[in-house]
């Protein structure tokens, strides 16, 4: 009785007492802004006629979302609704639709089964190496050099576009940060389905073969998990996986012999910024759920149950941001995680687990950064700030000769190769980037046979003084810092070639950096890199001399209509399938260039 008075406590007492008021909200939270005279704030009669659905998107995903961080999401769904508007979101126009609107797959009246998916989920393989074959990517390094726009595809009403496409038989389907999830033609981008998840889809969707369609599995940024028809785009089942305020299912599912393992992650650490949180409660981990119905095999925590100490709770953190790497010959589920949020420390963050695919028990695990303790409000909190060192990025599991190595790359701007046989012992590493809380490495490698590619982040603010804390030039990036490419030799670790960083942020975009944070992705002889100044580049994998550049970044008429600009290139990375180039373009978190698009370049 008296724990389960303290959660609630910890959890914040809007769950539990009477639930807050958006005016209330507004006036604390949102007035001294809004009802100031200045020209770069709108005021609040203009947010009284934006739909409540695109203000709670603004806090969640948008412009608001720094401000929005130390509220629960009852506050943010409090002063959204009664901030904004309540009609029903105006459909998409009709000829944004495909003329038939159901998925199809060829030639399954005769095979029985729908063909491979060519790209499929984080990564082609579950061993998350981010490399697609040469028969799948259908692309030549001649004709890399002559990709053009072919069609652009907008996002209502959002300013980031972060779920990266998974790709079956001419079919495309991705989330979106409105939680719209869209089922397209590759080809055209005209829409066959779409369905309405609960929170942002940032996931990148597995597709399982179920009898003559697929399951499509992905999570939300609210902690719900959710299976669909490939064809049809109807909800199979859905399952809120983690019962905490906070929880956030960014990294995408993988799948083993009928069960999906589900990573859980939170943003409990910014929820710290307000000194009368009650730091932190949120444990990272893992779910293993069965397809079929989306009941549990087995649920695994990076941290015990939180005790509280002080004023603060813990262990709390060390969540698990990046998809999970599949090991079958060994039975082995690799994740890597980050850092706790509160004391005390674990020996489970900013590490390599490997876990029994059967029962999730810890077989055994690799620390790279001991006593990493980091939230959003350290000094506010008193605790001592750790150097905030998580994994975003998967571990990649390669054959390599006659041994397998696994590859980690970390936000400390260090690439490890350890050995999955020697308990994840360190066969070299090597240092790629100064590290930072937004990454040295942030959100994935590629590897194909010879080396590793890691991108580097290091994106970092400009440095302006000003003691007015709503001084918004204080958040701006630093258009010289960050950025570049390094490929390494996966045998031994030896540096192949880097690539220094491209300085293209014109001088009168806040948002602009050079720092490479998105996943990398490489074909046979091309690596692709995208970066905070909105391009996409690829890089030829023999010497890193760039063989295209294009610049994300402008207006686009788009396919279905809605007006639609690129941004910023973070989170996933390029998909490429068919002889085509899927990229997003638009991140408005980190102080980037906001965005809506979904891109496709190809060669004819
Ligand atoms: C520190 C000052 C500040 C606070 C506090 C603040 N805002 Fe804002 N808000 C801004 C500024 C500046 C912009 C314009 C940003 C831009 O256009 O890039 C903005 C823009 C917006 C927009 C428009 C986004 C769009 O699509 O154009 C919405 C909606 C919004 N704020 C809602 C809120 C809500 C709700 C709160 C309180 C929970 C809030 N803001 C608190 C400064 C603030």
């Amino acid at each position: 009785m008296i724990r389960v008075y303290f959660l609630a406590a910890a959890l914040g007492a809007s769950l539990f007492g009477a639930a807050p008021s958006g005016e209330e909200v507004f006036k604390q939270r949102c007035a001294g802004c809004h009802e100031a005279n200045n020209p770069r704030i709108p005021r609040v009669e203009a947010l009284h006629r934006m739909p409540a659905a695109h203000i709670l998107r603004t806090l969640n995903w948008g412009v608001m979302g720094n401000v929005a961080y130390t509220m629960s999401i009852a506050e943010r769904e409090a002063v959204a609704s009664y901030l904004g508007t309540h009609e029903a979101p105006a459909a998409a126009p009709p000829g944004a639709y495909c003329a038939d609107r159901s998925v199809r797959f060829a030639n399954v009246s005769e095979t029985k089964v729908p063909p491979q998916p060519q790209w499929n989920g984080w990564s082609p393989s579950a061993t998350n190496t981010r490399y697609q074959s040469p028969h799948d990517a259908g692309l030549t390094i001649d004709g890399v050099q002559h990709l053009h726009l072919k069609w652009a595809f907008a996002y209502d009403g959002d300013t980031t576009a972060f779920a990266q496409p998974t790709i079956i038989d001419g079919n495309l389907f991705a989330g979106s940060a409105s939680g719209v999830v869209h089922a397209l033609d590759a080809k055209t981008g005209c829409i066959r389905w779409t369905y309405d998840a609960k929170g942002p889809v940032r996931s990148s969707i597995l597709a399982v073969r179920r009898g003559k369609s697929y399951s499509l599995l992905f999570g939300d940024q609210i902690g719900w998990f959710y299976s669909l028809d490939a064809i049809t785009g109807k909800e199979l089942w859905k399952k809120k996986v983690d019962e905490h305020d906070a929880a956030r299912l960014t990294g995408s599912p993988v799948e083993y012999e009928g069960t999906v393992f589900v990573p859980v992650a939170s943003w409990e650490e910014n929820r710290a910024i307000s000194a009368d949180y009650a730091c932190c409660t949120f444990r990272g981990g893992v779910a293993a759920l069965r397809i079929h119905d989306g009941s549990q095999v087995w649920r695994m925590y990076t941290v015990d149950v939180p005790k509280q100490i002080g004023k603060l709770w813990g262990p709390s953190g060390a969540p698990i941001w990046s998809t999970p790497t599949i090991d079958a010959a060994r039975g082995m589920l690799y994740v890597t995680t980050g850092d706790n949020y509160s004391p005390p420390a674990t020996a489970t963050s900013d590490a390599v687990l490997a876990l029994d695919l059967r029962t999730g028990k810890i077989a055994w695990s690799k620390q790279f950064t001991m006593g990493d303790i980091f939230s959003g409000g350290c000094s506010a909190q008193d605790i001592q700030c750790g150097p905030d060192f998580d994994f975003g990025s998967s571990a990649i599991l390669v054959h390599y000769v006659n041994r397998d190595l696994l590859l980690a790359g970390q936000k400390s701007g260090i690439v490890y190769a350890l050995d999955p046989t020697r308990k994840g012992e360190i066969l070299w590493q090597m240092r790629v980037g100064k590290g930072s809380t937004n990454g040295g490495v942030q959100w994935g490698m590629a590897a194909d046979g010879q080396n590793v590619y890691a991108a580097v982040s290091d994106l970092s603010r400009a440095r302006v003084e000003s003691s007015n804390p709503a001084d918004l030039r204080t958040a701006n990036l630093d258009p010289n810092v960050g950025g570049g490419l390094f490929a390494i030799r996966i045998i031994d670790g030896t540096k192949m070639w880097n690539a220094e960083p491209e300085h293209t942020c014109p001088a009168e975009r806040p948002g602009c950096s050079p720092a490479q944070p998105a996943a990398v992705t490489v074909t046979p002889g091309v690596v692709f890199s995208g970066s905070v100044d909105g391009h996409m580049r690829a890089y030829s994998s023999e010497d890193g001399t760039i063989l295209w550049d294009f610049d994300t970044a402008r207006e686009y008429s788009t396919v279905n209509g809605i007006k639609g600009h690129g941004g910023s290139i973070d989170g996933p990375g390029a998909v490429v399938v068919g002889g085509m180039v899927y990229v997003n373009s638009g991140y408005s978190r980190q102080n980037g260039t906001s965005g809506n698009v979904l891109l496709a370049f190809g060669t004819d």
